[in-house]
């Protein structure tokens, strides 16, 4: 099989990396890619949101599986777009990829199939929700109906703080269009976990569960990241909560909408808050995390090839989903000055020395390979990524390679897996 995989950060890398070890791959395109993707897959310079560039060169160059990183080109109808020409791809139509693209559209689903989620209220006017943040005071979650990058959910310390940034986002339009409405939210407290699942519609497989680290600092501080790190399996996600998370969140989904016509067939992502009454959901994405998936996907046993195309085809039920009973951790090494402006074209040396290492794994996010030198270009840069027989070990792997990379100004967080060492049981014990 010929298959085109869209996008360039770590998760990408982490979909070719494993999709590359399948017996039923000849070859993997892959746009726009990045310099570690380059190892194993062709790189073609197209967008990964020129959809109409993606779909001619997956028609001139006849492949057989595409396979969407990122969400826009989803949130645009790529899946569509592909299906009406009769190429197979992977992820939900348009209609369903706005559980991501409408964050009022997701809370709306939510409240129809009685999803445990946060109390909430939608304005379409600065005015009311000013009124509103005053009357319920801080903290409180504001967040853009649509797409921001990952930026447009905003928990204020003060009124002050809330009313500039209903502002920002509904008079300035610092996120376009995608602020015309809001969401004011209840705020919740907790531990956070992502849940994702493979679907075709009709049959529902859980992925192993993990935890994202989104500030940059050690110990949760300072500001919000695309994702410093993360961990798969995440203690928090007990046993009972996995079993209440599928009964109560994605089974109502999933049937619910398929009692409606709608078939929603990919990757199915729930971020959730496990509080003291147990899980609820702050969000749903309609593809796989970033940087979730560096740390599930070593962890897959099967062909993941033969589950998309049964996803697909809906024959999901077919397919025995295995998994590597082994935690896997992945630290984010970062450029100096992200999340803000940061450097670029950094040399990075080490990763020879890291390709020896046993249960090692480097992912490539924000790099370029200029003439066999790797030259970094983006804010994460790559994803060291370690295998072990219990969280502690697979963070010794990973952090032993990430002592072997060297670029200027380099930062990661020592502390990627830490909370999982010593969690407490006793914080997930809810009663449902
Ligand atoms: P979202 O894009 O909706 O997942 O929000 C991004 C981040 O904001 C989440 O990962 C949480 O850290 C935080 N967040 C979102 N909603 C809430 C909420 N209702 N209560 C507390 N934190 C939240
Ligand atoms: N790790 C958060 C996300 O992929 O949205």
């Amino acid at each position: 099989m010929r298959i085109l995989v869209v996008g360039s950060g770590g998760r990408e890398h982490a979909i070719v990396w494993k999709l590359s070890q399948s017996k039923r791959v000849e070859k993997i395109f892959c746009a726009p890619g990045n310099g570690g993707i380059k190892e194993l897959a062709e790189i073609v310079d197209i967008k990964a949101d020129d959809i109409q560039g993606l779909l001619d060169f997956a028609k001139n160059n006849k492949i057989d599986l595409t396979v969407v990183g990122p969400e826009t080109a989803l949130v645009k109808g790529i899946v569509d777009i592909f299906t009406k020409e009769g190429l197979k791809i992977f992820g939900p139509s348009k209609e369903l990829a706005i559980l991501e693209g409408s964050k009022i559209f997701a809370k709306s689903a939510m409240q129809k199939f009685k999803v445990p989620t946060a109390g909430f209220k939608i304005f379409d006017n600065p005015l009311n929700a000013k009124k509103y943040l005053n009357e319920k005071g801080v903290p409180l979650v504001i967040k853009a109906d649509g797409l921001a990058a990952g930026k447009g959910v905003i928990i204020p310390k003060t009124i002050e703080e809330g009313e500039k940034a209903i502002d920002a986002i509904m008079v300035e339009k610092v996120f376009g269009d995608s602020g015309k409405r809001i969401i004011l939210e209840d705020c919740l407290e907790g531990e956070e976990a992502s849940m994702l699942i493979f679907t075709d519609g009709k049959t529902i497989a859980p992925l192993e569960s993990s935890q994202d680290h989104k500030r940059i600092f050690d110990n949760d501080k300072g500001p919000n990241t695309g994702g410093m790190g993360a961990y798969s399996p995440a203690p928090v996600v007990t046993k009972d909560i996995l079993g209440y998370v599928m009964k109560n969140v994605f089974t109502p989904v999933i049937d619910g909408l398929k009692k409606e016509g709608k078939i929603y067939k990919g990757v199915l992502y729930a971020g959730l808050m496990i509080t003291k009454n147990g899980p609820m959901v702050l969000e749903f994405n309609v593809r796989f995390g970033d940087p979730e998936t560096q740390a599930i996907l070593p962890r897959l046993e099967s062909d993941l090839v033969d589950i998309m195309l049964a996803c697909i085809s809906g024959t999901l039920d077919k397919i025995d989903v295995k998994w590597d009973k082994r935690p896997c951790l992945s630290v984010v090494c970062a450029s100096k000055g992200y999340p803000d402006k940061y450097e670029k074209n950094k040399e990075i040396t080490g990763l020879e020395q890291t390709k020896k290492m046993k249960d090692v794994i480097i992912f490539h996010a924000g790099t370029k390979n200029e003439n066999g030198r790797i030259v970094t270009i983006g804010g994460r840069v790559l994803d060291v990524t370690g295998l072990g027989k219990d969280i502690k070990s697979a963070r010794v792997n990973a952090y032993k390679a990430v002592e072997k990379i060297r670029f200027d100004g380099i930062q990661y967080r020592k502390d990627i897996g830490a909370r999982a060492l010593f969690h407490k049981t006793s914080m997930t014990c809810f009663v449902k």
